[in-house]
């Protein structure tokens, strides 16, 4: 089937309980193992392109590989542009085909970032594109931009009143809301939190509507371990517990952004791989157990998510 707009799965998934994964695709392995894995589970899926990744791999390529996951699959899927930063970038990816667009204009004070997204809601809806917004900031580095730090977090939450007003004067389809959750790997300095009675009073004052949860990988330590056991030095990680994004995927969350654990994945491969067969030289042989390892990550991630066996009431 042709690209959808994330319209009806949120719908589906409001209605349902659950939430769509959005997983960040940089290269082939990535957008492959997301693509087997959401076929195996029957899921929707929202790919996402950052702006760094449209730098890296060149959206030509990924739109060539997009085509093929069309092509090859029957699944709804939407492509979504990850933090947009500027007006011409959202509006770039919308003339690109893209089906969907983040402003992130969240480090903005309130009335601008209201403006900025309403700027790309105008266009984006004029090509039947929809916009995800942000308000509250998360932790964590995106791009170029440093977010709070993960002992700030909770600091900068999401004001529910805010949000209400937010909406509806921007006319945004969805909100990324801060809950205390940060970007990738070290999420939280203690014991993990997040204020999910936040996330449960926006969806109160905003029945119906979508929300979104950045931020959202657990960084498991099998996968750490492995890292660290095979040359790699990341000590102190810590992400969100997959009990805290079931719950939340209940609440109104609709869409969870996952892209460490992804990260996370391919690399322990990789290192396991470079350590256990020190000769190796051949790409097919670390990058395929590395894409092995993305397929599981996301198929467990479905499930956590609710949204396996899915995709036909989203289509
Ligand atoms: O929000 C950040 C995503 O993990 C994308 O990261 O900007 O390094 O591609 P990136
Ligand atoms: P993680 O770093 O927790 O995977 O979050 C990804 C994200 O929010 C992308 O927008
Ligand atoms: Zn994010």
């Amino acid at each position: 089937m042709p690209l959808v707009t994330t319209e009806k799965m949120f719908k589906a998934a409001y209605d349902g309980g659950f939430a769509v994964g959005a997983f960040n695709v940089n290269n082939m392995e990535l957008m492959q193992g997301i693509i087997e894995a959401c076929k195996a589970e029957n899921a929707p899926v929202i790919l996402q392109i950052s702006k760094g990744a449209r730098k890296y791999a060149n959206i030509k390529y990924l739109k060539g590989l997009i085509d093929v996951a069309v092509a090859e699959t029957d699944l709804p899927i939407a492509i979504h542009c990850d933090h947009g930063d500027t007006f011409d970038l959202c509006k770039e990816c919308v003339d690109d085909g893209y089906t969907s667009v983040m402003i992130d204009a969240s480090h903005d004070p309130l009335a601008e970032n209201i403006a900025k997204t309403k700027a790309v809601v105008d266009y984006a809806h004029s090509k039947g594109v929809v916009v995800e917004a942000e308000l509250g900031q998360l932790g964590g580095i995106e791009e170029d931009v440093i977010g709070v730090s993960a002992d700030d977090v909770m600091n900068h939450l999401t004001d529910p009143a805010e949000a209400e007003q937010f909406v509806k004067e921007s006319g945004c389809d969805s909100l990324a809301v801060a809950c205390g959750t940060s970007h990738g790997a070290f999420k939280f300095k203690s014991e993990p939190k997040l204020a999910l009675n936040v996330v449960e009073e926006i969806g109160k004052r905003l029945p119906g509507f979508p929300l979104v949860m950045h931020g959202s990988s657990s960084v498991p330590k099998e996968f750490v371990d492995l890292i660290n056991k095979y040359g790699g030095n990341m000590p102190n990680t810590m992400g969100v517990p997959e009990s805290a994004i079931s719950e939340a995927v209940k609440m109104a969350v609709c869409k969870v952004n996952i892209d460490t654990d992804l990260r996370l994945a391919l690399t322990a491969k990789i290192r396991q791989v470079f350590a256990e067969k020190p000769g190796e030289f051949d790409p097919r042989n670390y990058l395929g157990p590395g894409r092995q390892a993305i397929i599981e990550m996301v198929q467990r991630k479905l499930h956590v998510l609710g949204c396996a066996g899915k995709a036909d009431i989203c289509r």
